[in-house]
């Protein structure tokens, strides 16, 4: 692919153009663009222009920008991530009926945990995440479960990382992190109260393929001091064992 004068190929201006929006900036006046995308305005201008002539983009009544319903029905109708959400819905369904709070369902991708699934009461207490969120990794209880029953590597590449704290507990020591993650994997679930937000404690446990590897993580998000912890946990690991054979009996490719 061609390369600007500034070295980054066209792809990787495409997707600076996409991901200048997010929830806080669903539409954006094309200036609006360039400067989130961080392009100079004549290039921007030219590669919105292409994106809303092939439906990636759409421009709404006032001339502002937002993302495209084709672009939505692209990436959604080959997704894996969408294979693993139908199969894990049904058993989310009831497990979220159960719990009251927000279930969630997320994978590891570019050394974070994005979020593909997300149920929620309209009571339930304050989450950080949404659907196609992203939660760090050494900061969530779901990120301690991708990290503990993930590759050596992925765990060494993180813990010789800073870790920056997001909440009042985030662990932000390497060693400690490195104790947590061990008895993780121990336990089989990851609880991690006020790490993200005081309010909120995360409780996780992997959802394996038929071989045993972990391809997603499942978890609770539910006030500080939840009385129902262990009823909890197990509600998500019953969810999940429903999960790995609903993904081994629709064939999905997990990774
Ligand atoms: C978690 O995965 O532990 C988690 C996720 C979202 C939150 C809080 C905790 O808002």
């Amino acid at each position: 692919m061609a390369n600007s004068g500034s070295g980054d190929s066209m792809v990787e201006r495409v997707v600076r153009i996409l991901g200048a929006f997010d929830r806080g900036h669903t539409d954006l006046s094309p200036s609006e663009v360039a400067r989130r995308a961080g392009l100079p305005m004549s290039s921007a201008h030219r590669i919105v222009g292409d994106l809303l002539r092939t439906g990636l983009l759409e421009r709404d009544l006032e001339g502002r920008v937002r993302i495209g319903m084709r672009l939505w029905e692209l990436t959604t109708r080959g997704s894996r991530a969408l294979a693993l959400r139908q199969a894990a819905l049904p058993a989310m369904e009831r497990a979220q009926a159960e719990i009251g709070e927000h279930v969630q369902l997320g994978v590891l991708d570019q050394d974070e945990v994005l979020v593909i699934e997300q149920l929620s009461a309209p009571d339930a207490v304050s989450n950080v995440t949404t659907v196609a969120g992203r939660l760090p990794l050494h900061a969530s209880s779901s990120g301690l479960v991708l990290l503990a029953f993930g590759r050596q590597t992925l765990r060494n590449r993180i813990l010789a990382r800073p870790l920056p704290p997001v909440g009042p507990s985030t662990i932000t020591d390497a060693a400690a992190l490195g104790r947590r993650l061990d008895a993780v994997r121990r336990d089989g679930y990851a609880i991690l109260a006020g790490s993200i937000e005081s309010v909120a404690t995360g409780i996780s446990v992997p959802v394996a393929d038929r071989a045993g590897t972990t391809v997603a993580v499942l978890s609770a998000v539910v006030p500080t001091g939840w009385p129902r912890e262990r009823e909890t946990l197990d509600a998500l690991r019953r969810t999940a064992q429903t999960v790995s054979e609903a993904i081994a009996d629709y064939g999905i490719l997990t990774h």
